[in-house]
């Protein structure tokens, strides 16, 4: 391939060490797609004649074609993606597609390649996380007015609709989605045109090729365009981001799934049993889905310290740039579809939550919110709650279920009209400002989704 130079050929196992068609022939179509749009260029611009501009493009859909059928015959001796699909192009048209490779270099190629395909694989993402947030709306919408106890510190907090933690959830992919078409904008330009390093003595007009590929912009420095990976470690940390969600939501659907919260049924598709434990129905799609978090945040730090020693302008190294991002895209997409099936299908189990709720003392901030109401200040309102339900602990009570006169005993500020504010749906109901809890805030939270959803698809 570069016989001129060497006086020896290339060690055999060194050949298969270096190579890697094994797993860049996933560029395949990218690769034949950049390289009509530069036979074309090349042609437009009289660098070479339109003949064999036309000869190269044919070709190069016969190849594809090939590929396609699956009678392509890839090779470890002709390294990469790049040189299998020019090495059969000449097979195919002869000498006139070594023309191909005028004003081009592998460097600037494989930049276009992986940006190209992994526009496509953010557009797949983006659709699936799309998806998802609309199953979260649609589970929202059944549940507003579930209660749930709200945690801190996996204790019980205050009490929750179900539909407002479900839309937390989609609070969390909404902003990813944000992130993956934002990382969309800088993985869409062109390197196409830097050639090696240093751009091309060819009178090329890289504004064609970027229109044929659909390139919103043309990267500007051909030293940074053939060397730097910043827009695949981008999209990974975008990634890792949105594992780390799917992550948490995995996290809160296993312990609720336990017998011992008991909140939540996912369908049996997503469990399995266990070979000993007849009774087992184990939540192993979310497990998983956490697991698969710390690979994706693995191929984040590989593809970071992959380029943090590297000089300017393209080295080998970078080769070791696509297993990283071929499994991240793998595993996050696999993830995604698992969760856009499992997500909206989560049933609550209501009374479970209910009584759940009534067992943690949720509305004690409500009474000393009531109490700082009747003019009593908020930390002393605070130290009387605590009283209370010190005794309700003492008694197996929640607050509401203690004696006017026994809350009156820490308070002359406690009325009859308290227990309106220790029932749950009081409390609930009492959080109505953009962001609370009150069901009808949580109503029109899944409004203004519908509407950011809407927004993202327009994008
Ligand atoms: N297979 C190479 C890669 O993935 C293609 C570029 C090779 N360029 C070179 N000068 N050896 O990075």
């Amino acid at each position: 391939m570069w016989g001129g130079r060497f006086s020896e050929a290339t060690d055999s196992f060194v050949a298969e060490f270096t190579a890697s068609v094994n797993f860049d022939q996933r560029f395949a179509k990218h690769d034949i797609a950049g390289s009509i749009a530069h036979a074309t260029m090349l042609g437009e611009c009289h660098i070479i004649t339109k003949e064999e501009s036309n000869t190269i493009i044919e070709g190069l859909k016969q190849v594809q074609a090939e590929i396609d059928a699956g009678n392509f015959n890839w090779s470890v001796v002709l390294e990469d993606v790049h040189m299998n699909v020019e090495s059969r192009l000449t097979d195919l048209i002869g000498t006139v597609g070594k023309k191909l490779h005028t004003g081009r270099s592998r460097n600037d190629q494989v930049a276009t390649d992986i940006r190209l395909w992994l526009r496509e694989e953010t557009d797949n993402i983006v659709e699936l996380l799309i998806k998802l947030q609309s199953g979260l709306l649609a589970l929202a919408s059944k549940h507003t007015h579930t209660i749930m106890p709200g945690f801190t510190h996996l204790q019980t907090a205050q009490p929750v609709s179900f539909g407002h933690h479900v839309m937390a959830w989609f609070e969390m992919l909404n902003r990813d989605t944000q992130r993956f078409i934002d990382a969309r904008s800088r993985i869409n330009q062109m390197p196409l045109g830097s050639a090696a390093l240093a751009g091309t003595t060819f009178a090329i007009d890289r504004t064609i090729t970027q229109k044929l590929l659909g390139f919103e912009g043309i990267c500007e420095n051909s030293l940074d365009a053939v060397s730097d990976r910043d827009f695949a470690i981008e999209f990974t940390s975008a990634a890792s981001i949105l594992m780390m969600h799917l992550s948490r939501m995995s996290e809160e659907i296993i312990l609720w799934m336990s017998a011992q919260f008991g909140f939540v049924q996912i369908p049996d598709r997503f469990c399995t049993g266990s070979s000993i434990m007849p009774q087992k129905k184990n939540p192993d799609v979310p497990e998983l889905v956490r697991g698969k978090a710390a690979r994706v945040f693995g191929q984040l730090t590989t593809l970071l310290t992959l380029m943090k020693n590297q000089p300017l302008a393209y080295n080998k190294d970078n080769q070791e740039d696509k297993e990283p991002l071929f499994d991240c895209v793998d595993t996050l997409s696999g993830s995604l579809l698992a969760f856009v099936d499992m997500l909206p299908n989560i049933t609550p189990n209501a009374d479970k939550m209910r009584d759940a709720t009534m067992k943690g003392y949720a509305t004690a901030t409500d009474l000393a919110d009531y109490l700082v109401r009747n003019g009593v200040a908020f930390r002393d309102a605070h130290e009387v709650v605590g009283h209370a339900v010190a005794l309700g602990i003492e008694e197996n009570k929640d607050l509401s279920e203690l004696s006017l006169e026994q809350l009156q005993a820490f308070s002359n500020e406690i009325h009859a009209d308290v227990f309106d504010y220790l029932t749950l749906e009081g409390s609930l109901n009492a959080r109505d400002h953009i962001g609370g809890t009150a069901p009808n805030q949580v109503t029109q939270a899944i409004t203004r989704g519908k509407a950011k959803l809407e927004k993202l698809k327009a994008k």
